[in-house]
């Protein structure tokens, strides 16, 4: 029987199985990664360009990669994740439309042993042993970089109240409930910026478009400035400002986040005037993080995506290097 175990093990160093990390299971080193993605949907043209990265570099990485879009919904995600624990992918990642809910279907991947990658997004969940890393930005410092540019601002324009209205991403996501931090531990520490009215804008034009048109109809010429959790809800309110017969960057000025082209060419066309970097191009680092993870490596626990600030001013210059 001894005899037996210990030639079976020998095949198996043989085969090339790697070794176990945090009681993941040992995987064939020449076998192609079965990566499930769920991913959040089609909302904003950064996630287009976020989908485009993963898929494109699941094949640049041989991986076979199922992808699934819950059209912004928790439970299409939740269907997405126990599908993948049903086919025994090698290694599941998603990026949480929201934060919180997540134990449940995340244990049923731990009893698995299919270790789990958060992208993009976090989860609120108090077992930190439910995923194995979160690749992404820090929302709350992009949230910061958006207040820290009104605050220089502020210093041109004539004295008294700034009043802000805020577009919000999506009720209860990661980069909706962070931004929304970021920005006010900033602006509070000036009793000048005053939020005038705050609502969701779902990340979306169509909707960032008629949050603004209602904000208009309530204080029209109040509002100085537009904060936006992303660049599509802030090209909504631009055209909702147009329509109401103002000038957005100018009449009101309008802050972003994201950095995508439309957000760029918004800048160069003096609608937007500044938007804080958010990358979607995670692609490339999820892929080889999910190999390392697959060949039983130590990866670490969070890995932030480094960004910067674009205003207006050097949009022009920028653009051409623009890759979404
Ligand atoms: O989670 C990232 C955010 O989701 C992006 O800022 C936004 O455009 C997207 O919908």
């Amino acid at each position: 029987m001894k005899t037996k175990r210990r030639a079976l093990l020998g095949a198996a160093i043989c085969m090339g199985l790697g070794s176990t990390i945090a009681g993941l299971p040992a995987f064939a080193a020449d076998k192609p990664l079965t990566l499930g993605f769920s991913q959040v949907g089609a909302e904003s043209e950064w996630r287009t360009a976020n989908t485009v990265s993963i898929k494109e570099s699941a094949k640049q990485a041989g991986v076979n990669l199922k992808f699934a879009d819950a059209q912004q919904k928790q439970e299409n995600q939740v269907k997405a994740i126990r599908s993948f624990i049903a086919q025994k992918v090698d290694v599941i990642a998603f990026s949480p439309v929201v934060e919180s809910g997540w134990e449940t279907v995340l244990r049923e991947a731990k009893a698995a042993k299919i270790p789990v990658i958060l992208t993009d997004r976090a989860v609120n969940v108090t077992d930190k042993s439910l995923y194995v890393t979160f690749i992404g930005s820090d929302f709350v410092e992009e949230g910061r970089r958006a207040g820290r540019w009104l605050q220089d601002k502020a210093k041109t324009l004539p004295a008294g109240d700034i009043n802000i209205v805020e577009l919000q991403g999506t009720v209860g996501s990661a980069p909706a409930i962070d931004r929304k931090a970021g920005f006010e531990e900033i602006i509070k520490t000036d009793p000048r910026f005053k939020i005038i009215r705050s609502q969701t804008g779902d990340f979306t034009r169509a909707k960032g478009k008629e949050v603004m048109e209602a904000f208009l109809k309530a204080d029209g010429k109040k509002i100085n400035v537009v904060y936006a959790h992303n660049d599509d809800m802030a090209i909504g309110a631009i055209q909702a400002i147009e329509e109401a017969g103002m000038k957005p960057g100018k009449d009101i000025l309008i802050i972003s986040i994201d950095g995508v082209k439309g957000a760029f060419e918004a800048m160069m066309a003096g609608k937007l005037n500044v938007t804080v970097e958010c990358s979607p191009l995670l692609g490339p680092q999820l892929m080889q993080i999910a190999k390392d993870v697959k060949a039983g490596k130590e990866v670490p626990k969070r890995i932030t995506t480094e960004e910067s600030v674009f205003p207006a001013e050097v949009a022009a210059k920028e653009f051409p290097n623009r890759k979404y």
